[in-house]
C-alpha cells in the first residue's frame, strides 16, 4: 500500500470515528425529543388510572419543561466543572431513573416526581449534547454534526408518536413512559467508550489527552487547532457566571437569549404538543388527525435532514432568514384560514398544508440553527454556563407557550393566536437580520477572538 493510500485509510477512520461519537452523543437529542413527545399519548390513559386535579394534570404535562429549566440552570456549570462526558453519563442515569419511576409509579406523587426527574435529565441533555459535539467536531462539518442532535430531537418526537400509537389500544401508558429507558442505557454504556471533549481537556491542563483526541478525530494536522485552543485558554480570566455579564460578551448573550425566546414564542410547540387538537378543529376525525400528526412529525425530521445538508454550505444566517421568513407567511395564512367563515373541507386542507409548511420552515431554520449557534458563539471559559443560561430561557419560554396556548385560543381565538405567533416571527426576522452572526467554517477560537476584539459579529 502506498503512503497516500495509508493516509487515506487513516483519514477515513478519523472521519468515521467522529461520526460515531457524534451520533452516539446525539442520543441526548433522541431522549429529549422522545421524552417531551411521549406524554401527549400517555396522558390520555394516565387519566383512566388516577384521578387528578387540573393543577396536577398541568404539572404532569408541563413538569418536564419546568424540570428541564432546572436541569439547564445547573447543567451548564456542571458541564464546565465535571466535563462534558461525565455530565452525559449523569444525564443517561437520570433519564433512566425518571423513566423507571414513571413506569412503576403506584400513585400520583411518585408519577409527578418521575416526570420532574425526567425533566432534569432533558435539561442536562439539551445543553450537553450540542456542546459536546460542537467541541469534538472539525470546523468544516461542525454545523452538520452538531445539528445531528436536533435531527435526533425530531426523530425522538416522531418515535414517541409511533410508540404512543403502538401501545394505545392496550392503553399501556407505563410501557410508553418506560420505553425511554432503552435509549438511556445505550447512551450511558456508549459514552463510557467515548473520549472527553478535547477543548475541555485542554482547559483542565490535560493537554496530551486533548492532542490524542484531536488526532483521532481529525484528518489534518492538529497543531494549528491546538495552538488556537491554547491561545483562548491563556486569555481567559476566572470563569464563572459573573463573566457572562462582561461587556464584550453582551452581543453573544443578546443573540443567544433572543434566539432562545424566539424559537419558542413563534409557536412551534403549540403545533408539536397540540397538533391533534388543532387538526380536529379543522373538521378531521380522530384517526385522520393522528395520521396528519405523524405526517407533521415526519416533515419535521425530513426538513431537519435538509438543513443538515445545507448548514455548512449556505451558512447559518441564510437558513434562519429563509426559515423564519417562511414561518411569518405560513402563520399569516393559518390565521386567515381559521378566520374565514364557513370552515369547510377545502379550508381544512389548506390549514393542514399550512401547518405542515410551518413546521418545515421551523425545521430548516430556528430548530437546528438555534442549538448550533449557541454551541458556537460563546468563549470556552463560559461556554457551559452561557449555554445553560440561554437554555433556561428556552425552556422557560417553552413552558409559557405550552401552558398558555389553550388559554389564548379560548380567550382571543384561534386566528388571533396564530397571528400573534406570526407577529413574533416577524420580530424574529428583523432580529436575525440585525444581530445573528455567520459562523460557518470558522474555528470556535476564531469566533471567540472576534468577540474579544470587539469585531462586529456580523462582519
Ligand atoms: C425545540 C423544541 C421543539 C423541537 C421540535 C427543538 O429545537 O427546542 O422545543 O419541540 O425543536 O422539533
Amino acid at each position: 500500500m502506498s503512503t497516500a493510500t495509508i493516509r487515506e485509510v487513516v483519514r477515513g477512520d478519523g472521519d468515521r470515528f467522529v461520526y460515531v461519537v457524534s451520533a452516539l452523543a446525539a442520543l441526548n437529542g433522541l431522549l429529549f425529543g422522545f421524552d417531551t413527545g411521549i406524554i401527549s399519548g400517555a396522558f390520555l390513559f394516565i387519566q383512566d388510572t388516577f384521578t387528578m386535579s387540573p393543577l396536577v394534570e398541568g404539572i404532569i404535562v408541563s413538569g418536564a419543561m419546568a424540570g428541564a429549566a432546572a436541569g439547564a440552570a445547573v447543567g451548564g456549570q456542571l458541564a464546565d466543572r465535571l466535563g462534558r462526558r461525565r455530565l452525559i453519563l449523569i444525564a443517561a442515569v437520570v433519564f433512566f431513573l425518571g423513566s423507571f419511576t414513571m413506569a412503576v409509579a403506584p400513585n400520583v406523587p411518585v408519577l409527578v416526581a418521575g416526570r420532574l426527574i425526567d425533566g432534569v435529565a432533558i435539561g442536562f441533555a439539551s445543553i450537553v449534547g450540542p456542546l459536546y459535539i460542537s467541541e469534538i467536531a472539525p470546523p468544516s462539518i461542525r454545523g452538520a454534526l452538531t445539528s445531528l442532535n436536533q435531527l435526533m430531537v425530531t426523530t425522538g418526537i416522531l418515535l414517541s408518536y409511533f410508540v404512543n400509537f403502538a401501545f394505545a389500544d392496550a392503553g399501556a401508558w407505563r410501557w410508553m413512559l418506560g420505553a425511554g429507558m432503552v435509549p438511556a442505557v445505550v447512551l450511558g454504556v456508549g459514552i463510557l467508550k467515548m473520549p472527553e471533549s478535547p477543548r475541555w481537556l485542554f482547559e483542565h491542563g490535560r493537554k496530551d489527552e486533548a492532542r490524542a483526541v484531536l488526532e483521532r478525530t481529525r484528518e489534518e494536522d492538529v497543531d494549528t487547532e491546538l495552538e488556537e485552543i491554547a491561545e483562548t485558554v491563556n486569555k481567559q480570566s476566572d470563569s464563572g457566571l459573573r463573566d457572562l455579564l462582561e461587556p464584550w460578551l453582551r452581543p453573544a448573550l443578546v443573540v443567544g437569549l433572543g434566539l432562545a425566546v424566539l424559537q419558542q414564542i413563534t409557536g412551534i410547540n403549540a403545533v408539536i404538543y397540540y397538533a391533534p387538537t388543532i387538526l380536529e378543529s379543522t373538521g378531521f376525525g380522530g384517526v385522520t388527525s393522528i395520521l396528519a400528526t405523524v405526517g407533521i412529525g415526519t416533515i419535521n425530521v425530513v426538513m431537519t435532514i435538509v438543513a443538515i445538508a445545507l448548514v455548512d454550505r449556505v451558512g447559518r444566517r441564510r437558513l434562519l432568514l429563509v426559515g423564519v421568513g417562511g414561518m411569518v407567511v405560513t402563520l399569516a395564512i393559518l390565521g386567515t384560514v381559521f378566520y374565514l367563515p364557513g370552515f369547510g373541507d377545502v379550508l381544512g386542507i389548506v390549514a393542514t398544508i399550512s401547518l405542515m409548511l410551518f413546521v418545515a420552515f421551523f425545521a430548516i431554520g430556528l430548530g437546528p440553527v438555534f442549538w448550533l449557534l449557541i454551541s458556537e458563539i460563546y468563549p470556552l471559559a463560559v461556554r457551559g454556563s452561557a449555554m445553560g443560561t440561554v437554555t433556561v430561557a428556552n425552556w422557560g419560554a417553552n413552558l409559557l407557550v405550552s401552558l398558555t396556548f389553550p388559554v389564548l385560543r379560548a380567550s382571543i381565538g384561534t386566528p388571533s393566536t396564530f397571528w400573534l405567533f406570526g407577529l413574533c416571527s416577524l420580530v424574529g426576522l428583523v432580529f436575525v437580520q440585525r444581530f445573528v452572526p455567520e459562523t460557518k467554517g470558522r474555528t470556535l477560537e476564531a469566533i471567540e477572538t472576534d468577540l474579544r476584539d470587539n469585531v462586529s459579529l456580523l462582519d
